[in-house]
């Protein structure tokens, strides 16, 4: 049986290349489970504690649904208000409580490393679905699953990032991840008040791994291999004229893209204006593809964590 060597899925930091490779052969199998090419019914009985206390379409469903792809069951919390956290239960007792009645647990919530102290108040395993504005690393795993898709290597590529990277975790669980690759350089587009924080940079600094940081886009996506949008946060920023100032600065259209036509375009989702849908039907727009890839992996880290 494949397993993990821990309990639970917190920091992108926590893996290795072996694991990514685990993690990768275990999903092109669920994905034969997924087209009906392998039936089976896989460890059978298990339930998951979907516990969301920020909004989310994608990373919630395909957790559910990869769940259910597994003929596993599912229990759910949707709301702060409508779970006992609410009445100021703390995090681990409302984990002990939660792991009577299931078998693994996925959290979203928005505070930093809450899901960390969910994980250490259980034996049972426990799945970060975002921690904002910490970390996401379900969504790195798949984006990077999507660039050997989409690449056919993860060594030797230069990989551009754009616009709100100080609060979009998913930009520092993929730089995470990413530095694990041979030759990996990464290029930050931002205006000066969304610039990767120094936490990740630090970190790139201390591993000598290469970067530049710019505020022209055409620049920055030149000779890249990969570019990875994200959307500007509205929601995340306190003084709403910041917002403003910044709003209409990195829209990707087909003009953009002339400075590089063979570029991977990614993007987290969703999207609101930062990717223009003249762009959808580019061969190398792979957002939408990437999101086919959600459920697949994360049936391979809810088999690799249970089995
Ligand atoms: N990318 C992502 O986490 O999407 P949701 O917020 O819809 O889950």
């Amino acid at each position: 049986m494949k397993k993990l060597a821990y309990k639970d899925i917190i920091h992108t930091k926590q893996f290795s290349r072996k694991d990514l490779e685990l993690i990768f052969e275990t999903a092109e199998d669920m994905e034969k489970i997924l087209s009906g090419a392998h039936r089976g019914k896989p460890l059978e009985g298990y339930i998951m504690a979907s516990m969301f206390y920020e909004p989310s379409t994608r990373t919630r469903l395909s957790f559910e649904s990869a769940m259910q792809r597994l003929w596993w069951s599912v229990i759910t919390v949707s709301d702060t208000n409508a779970s006992s956290l609410s009445k100021w239960e703390t995090l681990e007792d409302n984990a002990k409580i939660v792991s009577i009645y299931a078998d693994i647990i996925v959290m979203r919530h928005p505070e930093a490393y809450s899901v960390k102290t969910t994980a250490a108040a259980t034996l049972k395993p426990v799945i970060n679905a975002g921690d904002w504005p910490h970390q996401h690393p379900t969504q790195a795993l798949l984006d990077v699953y999507t660039i050997l898709k989409e690449r056919w290597t993860l060594d030797n590529l230069k990989v551009s990032l754009v616009w709100d990277l100080k609060y979009w975790r998913t930009t520092h669980s993929l730089v995470f991840l990413l530095w694990l690759f041979e030759n990996v350089e990464f290029v930050f587009i931002s205006p000066d008040e969304l610039k990767m924080p120094n936490k990740v940079i630090s970190f790139l600094d201390e591993n000598n791994i290469k970067y530049t940081q710019t505020d022209n886009y055409r620049d920055g996506i030149k000779d890249s291999n990969v570019l990875y949008v994200t959307r500007i946060q509205r929601e995340r920023f306190e003084d709403i004229s910041e917002y403003e100032k910044v709003k209409d600065d990195f829209i990707l259209d087909l003009e953009t893209l002339w400075w590089n036509t063979d570029i991977t375009i990614m993007h987290p989702l969703p999207r609101v204006n930062e990717v223009k849908e003249e762009v959808d039907s580019l061969p190398n727009a792979a957002f939408f593809r990437q999101a086919e890839n959600w459920v697949p992996v994360r049936m391979a880290l809810l088999y690799l964590l249970l089995g």
